[in-house]
């Protein structure tokens, strides 16, 4: 196998999955490293004899291609992308560069090395915004609105069209948004939690009542090693534990699991076109392969907040150099406008 991105979030944790259920599979990481790729991620894999890493961006399709064809790889998962809204707001380009041109010339690859699956990690980004009611169903038209989201879509368009075209055996999975260990500080749940441990002020975006539907990490790497190993060529599947949740709900479960108060609560310019609410219809999985989520949220956020205080120094590490510069673009401004400065509200 052949994993993408396997030095971010989602990707380290599907990494150490499928080393724990398939010790006796070669399983090969490629990443570039990005600000998001980081291989403490994935210390415990160095030394492991069935994991390789090789640093290349999946737009160079001649060093994709010797690997497929020097490990004999059967099936690319392919995780690597820009992954965050509002950098894709500050700028869209690298979205359209690796999350498009990427994933196209990683299904050139996998045709010229007769890969037998190619699986593509997407998100319910791609179906748009719900109103108050419903869920997104694998049928829903896409409707992506950030550009991210567009990206996103675009790429399951050619993921769709190289198997209606080329008869690739491929399988796109669409998740809800995660969270767990080893999320890169730039998403809600870590920003909230590091900020609460320093007293810092939490940026909520305009009312904070936008809904998402969270999952834990682990129970999203179970899902799609299932789409992986079991699904039929073409499907799609998709992902979500039925945890909707107004982010001001989880913002305020962060200030109670961190012993804070909601004094630190600023609510600031809101994201440009900020979708309302994400909720994922998941039977299908649930039903064709079995899957069912084993974390339910409130544990999973417990287990998560433990976890960012007992991994200061990966924090430390992760929030030094650039993330610092992005912090202050990205908040700065909005938290002076609401009437605070960053470390107003600690006690
Ligand atoms: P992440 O930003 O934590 O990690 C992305 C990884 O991809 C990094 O290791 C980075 O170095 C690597 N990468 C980026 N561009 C690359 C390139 N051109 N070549 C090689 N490697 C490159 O992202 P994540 O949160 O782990 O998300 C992983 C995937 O899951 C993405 O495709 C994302 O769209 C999808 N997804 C994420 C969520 C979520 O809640 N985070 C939900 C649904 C779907
Ligand atoms: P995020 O983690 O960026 O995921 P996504 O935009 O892909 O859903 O954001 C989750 C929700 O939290 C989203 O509604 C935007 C909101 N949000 C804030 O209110 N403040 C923040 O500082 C961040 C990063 C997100």
């Amino acid at each position: 196998m052949l994993v993408t991105g396997g030095a971010g979030f989602i990707g380290s944790c599907y990494l150490r999955l499928v080393r724990r259920l398939r010790p006796d599979d070669l399983v090969v990481n490629v990443d570039v490293l990005t600000y998001a790729g980081n291989l403490e991620n994935i210390q415990e894999l160095a030394h492991d004899p069935g994991y390789r890493f090789v640093r290349a961006d999946i737009r160079d399709q001649q060093t994709v291609t010797a690997a497929l064809r020097q490990h004999d790889i059967e099936v690319i998962v392919n995780f690597a992308a820009e992954s965050h809204v509002d950098r894709s707001v500050a700028s869209a380009e690298p979205f359209l560069d690796t999350n498009v041109g990427g994933t196209l010339r990683l299904l050139e690859a996998a045709r010229a090395a007769k890969v037998k699956r190619f699986v593509q990690i997407s998100t319910d980004e791609v179906y748009g915004s719900l109103g108050s009611t419903g869920a997104f169903e694998e049928s829903t038209p896409m409707a992506p609105r950030s550009p991210y989201a567009a990206s996103k879509a675009a790429a399951d368009h050619f993921v769709a069209a190289f198997h209606h075209t080329h008869g690739l055996d491929t399988v796109i999975t669409r998740c809800s948004n995660n969270y767990g260990p080893y999320q890169f500080p730039e998403k809600l749940i870590p920003l909230m939690i590091l900020n609460a441990f320093d007293g810092k002020a939490l940026p909520v975006y305009g009312d904070g009542m936008q809904v998402r539907d969270w999952i834990h990490v682990e129970d999203h790497c179970q899902a799609i090693d299932l789409a992986v190993t079991r699904a039929a060529p073409g499907a799609v599947y998709n992902i979500g534990a039925e945890n909707e949740r107004p982010n001001m709900d989880v913002v305020r479960a962060i200030l109670k699991l961190t012993g804070r108060d909601e004094s630190l609560i600023r609510h600031v310019t809101d994201r440009p076109g900020h979708d309302r609410r994400y909720a994922m219809n998941a039977t299908r999985i649930r039903r064709d392969l079995g899957w069912s989520p084993g974390h339910d949220f409130e544990h999973g956020l417990a287990d998560t907040v433990t976890w960012f205080r007992e991994n200061s120094g990966w924090c430390e590490r992760v929030r030094s150099g650039t993330y610092r510069s992005y912090y202050d673009d990205q908040y700065a401004a909005r938290l002076s406008a609401a009437g605070g400065n960053d470390s107003e509200g600690v006690p």
